[in-house]
C-alpha cells in the first residue's frame, strides 16, 4: 500500500486542501483510495461526508486511540493531520507513511514556523534521510508577491544533514477554485478543466513525483 502524509503542525496551511485533492487525483486513476482524517476538526472527513454520489468513492479510515482501521485492498492511503503536533504523535504518524508533503504559507509567520518546524524534523534522527521521502510545496500564493520570492527561496535552498536538499514541489496558487471545489466535497481534479487549467498544472510536479519511485523510501 501506498501512503502519503499530508502534514505541517501549522494550522490552515493547505494540509486538508491538499490531502483531499491528492486523493480525488489517485481515484481518479483508478486507484483505491483511503483518505484518512486524524485530525478532530474533521475538515476531510466533512469533505468525504458531502461528496456527490456520482464522484469516485474514497474511503475513509476511522482512526481510534491513534489507531488506524483501513479498509482492505486500499491501494493508496492518504493521511491528513491536525495541526500542534508533539514528537510523540509526529513520530507516529512518520512512521506511518512512505512520503511526507508539506504545505507553507507564503507568509512571514508561516515560514518561521516551517523553519522551525524542519530543525525538529532533522532532529528526529534518521527520519528525513531514510524510513521517508518529505518534499514541501507553497501554498495560497500570490504571484508577483515579495513574500512569494522569499517563500519560493526558502523552500528551494533547505539543506538536510546528510547534505541532500529536501525538494521543493511547486508552488499553487491562491484561487477561489479550491475553495469552490472544496465545498462540493470534490478536488479541482473534479471540476471543469477549462477553469482549473492553471492550477492542474501547478499540481504536476507534485502529482508526477507521487507517482514515482522518488518519493518512496530508498530503505
Ligand atoms: N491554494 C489555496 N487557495 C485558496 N484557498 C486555499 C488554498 N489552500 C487552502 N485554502 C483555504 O485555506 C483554508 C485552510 O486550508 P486547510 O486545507 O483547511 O488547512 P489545514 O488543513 O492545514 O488547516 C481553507 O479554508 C482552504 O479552503
Ligand atoms: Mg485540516
Amino acid at each position: 500500500m501506498r501512503s502519503i502524509l499530508v502534514l505541517n503542525p501549522k494550522g490552515g496551511s493547505g494540509k486538508s486542501t491538499l490531502a483531499t485533492n491528492i486523493a480525488s487525483y489517485f481515484s481518479l486513476q483508478g486507484k483505491k483510495v483511503t483518505l484518512a482524517d486524524c485530525d478532530p476538526q474533521g475538515s476531510s472527513q466533512d469533505w468525504l461526508a458531502i461528496r456527490p454520489d456520482n464522484a469516485n468513492k474514497i474511503f475513509s479510515a476511522a482512526l481510534t486511540k491513534d489507531r488506524l482501521q483501513i479498509p482492505e485492498a486500499t491501494e493508496i492511503l492518504v493521511l491528513d493531520t491536525p495541526a500542534a503536533l508533539d514528537d510523540k504523535r509526529l513520530t507516529r504518524f512518520l512512521g506511518q507513511a512512505q512520503t511526507m508533503v508539506m504545505p507553507v504559507i507564503a507568509s512571514p509567520i508561516d515560514i518561521r514556523a516551517a523553519e522551525r518546524f524542519i530543525k525538529e524534523l532533522v532532529e528526529l534522527k534518521g527520519t528525513v534521510s531514510n524510513k521517508i521521502k518529505i518534499a514541501t510545496v507553497a501554498n495560497r500564493v500570490r504571484e508577483d508577491t515579495l513574500i512569494a520570492a522569499k517563500l519560493e527561496h526558502y523552500l528551494d535552498n533547505i539543506n538536510l544533514p546528510n547534505g541532500k536538499k529536501l525538494p521543493f514541489m511547486t508552488m499553487l496558487r491562491q484561487s477561489q477554485n479550491y475553495i469552490h471545489a472544496a465545498e462540493k466535497g470534490l478536488s479541482i481534479f473534479e471540476m471543469a478543466p477549462s477553469k482549473t487549467y492553471y492550477d492542474r498544472e501547478q499540481w504536476e510536479p507534485l502529482l508526477n513525483w507521487l507517482s514515482s519511485k522518488r518519493s518512496l523510501p530508498t530503505n
